[in-house]
């Protein structure tokens, strides 16, 4: 890049985050909720009464979305549209730019961590973790469904599966989280039993009111630590179902090594994980691991650094080296050359 281009290019980055701030906005306050449902186009007036909001910051936020190419207003009704074709981009994907509220709350903690007398890092268990998890869950009950259709369960028909759910097994998801996934997972699959364990007593909290909307019974969400599983498990599970967690444990090898405990011979194990290279190097230029690595300062290594070995992965470990912890492990991967890859994300299917 000249540095016309990269002043360009710099100077594009602030501008996108700022618009994410906006973006954030519209999906807390409901703007684009309304936008998206309206079926004809609608007024400032409209909007700003529809939610309650002052007319004058509505404005504001509408003339965002209008500058920044993501609502259309008609220059002679002043009425406002949200294209069709862009409405489930938005709908799907707003819940994750309120990340940056949540992560703005801690970043002179994160400061800290950064100095070398400072704190190892902040744990999903940390007080300030309640804010996380409710970003976490608006976020993730947005996209869940998407995520469960296009890439999780096309993985698991491909790989013989999804017979054995419908036919009713015992599953595990560790890190379960706010539970979306394996709520999701319980209500698709009704004659399979799922446990979801999670450390954090608010995601379990979440995940348990899920499931009680849902009105679910094949589901038992617990406490506890993917690094000591409990020696009652042992050999007891037919399927391990792990999403966007082994890179936050602070011993992700102990972790693997507790899940091939728990699964009975032969049986499977998916793992789900960040997709990006092992070497910084192979991810130079491309902008969506940016994103990830900047997320990791605050949140996955953060996590991964809290307790000890301290081992620090971060989001962005890697396929390469996801692979190697899972032969370590004693795992037999499944299709496992060349490594799938889907957007953002890889994915392992394993044989115990
Ligand atoms: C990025 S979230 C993913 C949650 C869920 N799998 C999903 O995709 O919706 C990572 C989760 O790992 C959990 N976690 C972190 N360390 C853990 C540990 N040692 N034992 C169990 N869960 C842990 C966190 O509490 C958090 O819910």
């Amino acid at each position: 890049m000249n540095k016309e281009a990269f002043g360009k290019y710099f100077t594009g980055i602030y501008q996108d985050g700022m618009i994410m701030l906006s973006i954030g906005l519209g999906h807390d306050l409901g703007l684009f909720k309304v936008l998206c449902e309206a079926t004809k186009p609608i007024s400032l007036e409209e909007v700003a009464k529809t939610l309650d909001l002052k007319e004058r910051y509505t404005q504001e936020w509408l003339s965002t979305m209008v500058a920044a190419g993501i609502i259309l207003q008609d220059r002679d009704s002043n009425l406002y549209t949200v294209p069709e074709d862009y409405k489930q981009t938005i709908m799907s994907n707003m819940g994750f730019a309120p990340i940056l509220f949540t992560l703005g709350k801690r970043s002179d903690k994160v400061k800290e961590c950064f100095k070398k007398d400072g704190p190892y890092g902040i744990s999903y268990q940390d007080e300030e973790a309640t804010g996380w998890f409710d970003w976490f869950d608006g976020y993730r009950s947005l996209m869940v469904e998407g995520a469960i259709d296009k890439e999780v369960l096309p993985l698991l028909t491909q790989q013989g599966v999804v017979p054995n759910l419908e036919s009713g097994i015992k599953v595990l998801d560790v890190g379960c989280g706010s539970g979306n996934f394996t709520n999701l997972l319980a209500e698709r699959f009704p004659k399979s039993t799922f446990t979801g364990l999670d450390y954090s007593e608010v995601a379990i909290e979440k995940a348990n009111k899920i499931k009680a909307k849902k009105g679910l019974t094949n589901i038992t969400f617990t406490t506890g630590d993917a690094h000591n599983l409990t020696e009652d498990w042992t050999e007891s599970f037919d399927f391990v179902f792990v999403y966007d967690v082994l890179h936050d444990l602070p011993d992700p090898h102990k972790a693997l090594t507790q899940i091939y405990k728990v699964l009975k011979k032969g049986a499977r194990f998916s793992l789900i994980e960040i997709g990006f290279h092992s070497n910084p190097l192979d991810n130079a230029g491309d902008k969506s691991a940016a994103m990830y690595y900047s997320a990791s300062s605050f949140i996955c290594l953060q996590s991964s650094m809290s307790a000890p070995p301290h081992i620090g992965y971060g989001a962005c470990w890697g396929r390469e080296k996801i692979e190697k912890a899972l032969i370590d492990a004693q795992f037999q991967i499944e299709g496992s050359s060349p490594i799938i890859v889907m957007g953002t994300k890889t994915f392992f299917l394993c044989t115990k």
